[in-house]
C-alpha cells in the first residue's frame, strides 16, 4: 500500500492514531511529518510516543526550540523539529543520520524544511479541514513504509475523500 488516508474528529483521536503507529513500529523507522502550525504534528506525536511505551507521566511537547527530544520508551524515541533549521549543516550538527540510522523511531516535524536531506519509510501530511477535524495522509517510500500502512489500514477505520 503506498498511499493511505483517513481524517481525525479530536486531539484525542489524533493522539490514538499516533498510538496505533508507534505500537506497530519497530526500531529504525524513520517518519516525516508535515503541515502547518498547529495542524497537530506535535500531538500525533505525543501519540506515537504512548505507543512505542514513552511513560505517559514524561510530557512531549514540540521541539522547536531544542531541535531535537529523546524519550525512553520499548525503543527510542528520537522527535526532531526542523521550523528553525533552514541549512542541511545544522541537521548535520544534531548529528541526525546517526539518530536516523540508529535504533529508534525517529519522527521529524516540519521535514518539508529539508525534505531532500531525509530518508524516510513515511511520509505524514496534516491537513485541518475544521476547528477539530484533520485530513491525515500518509506516503510510504519503500517496502516496510508500505507494510506499515496496510496494518494502519486493517486497524483504523480509513475514510475516503
Ligand atoms: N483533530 C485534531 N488533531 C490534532 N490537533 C487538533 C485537532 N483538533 C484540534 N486540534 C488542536 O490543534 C492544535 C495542534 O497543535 P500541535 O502543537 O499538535 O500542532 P503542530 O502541527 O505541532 O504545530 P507547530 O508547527 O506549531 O509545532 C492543538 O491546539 C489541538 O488541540
Ligand atoms: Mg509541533
Amino acid at each position: 500500500m503506498n498511499s493511505w488516508q483517513t481524517q481525525t474528529g479530536s486531539p484525542e483521536e489524533t493522539r490514538r492514531l499516533g498510538e496505533l503507529l508507534g505500537g506497530l513500529a519497530g526500531a529504525g523507522l524513520v517518519v516525516l511529518l508535515n503541515g502547518d502550525l498547529g495542524a497537530g504534528k506535535t500531538c500525533f506525536a505525543q501519540g506515537v510516543a504512548r505507543g512505542l511505551g514513552v511513560p505517559s507521566g514524561v510530557p512531549v511537547t514540540s521541539p522547536s526550540y531544542s531541535l531535537m527530544n529523546i524519550h525512553q520508551g520499548r525503543v527510542p524515541f528520537y522527535h526532531f523539529d526542523l521550523y528553525r533549521l533552514s541549512r542541511v549543516d545544522d541537521l548535520a550538527d544534531l548529528g541526525y543520520d546517526e539518530f536516523a540510522e540508529g535504533d529508534g523511531l525517529t519522527l521529524v516535524e516540519w521535514a518539508d524544511r529539508m525534505t531532500e536531506a531525509l530518508d524516510a519509510s513515511i511520509t505524514v501530511f496534516i491537513d485541518p479541514r475544521a476547528e477539530q477535524q484533520r485530513r491525515f495522509r500518509f506516503d510510504a517510500h519503500d517496502d516496510r513504509g508500505r507494510a506499515l500502512l496496510k496494518q494502519l489500514d486493517q486497524h483504523w477505520p480509513s475514510s475516503p475523500g
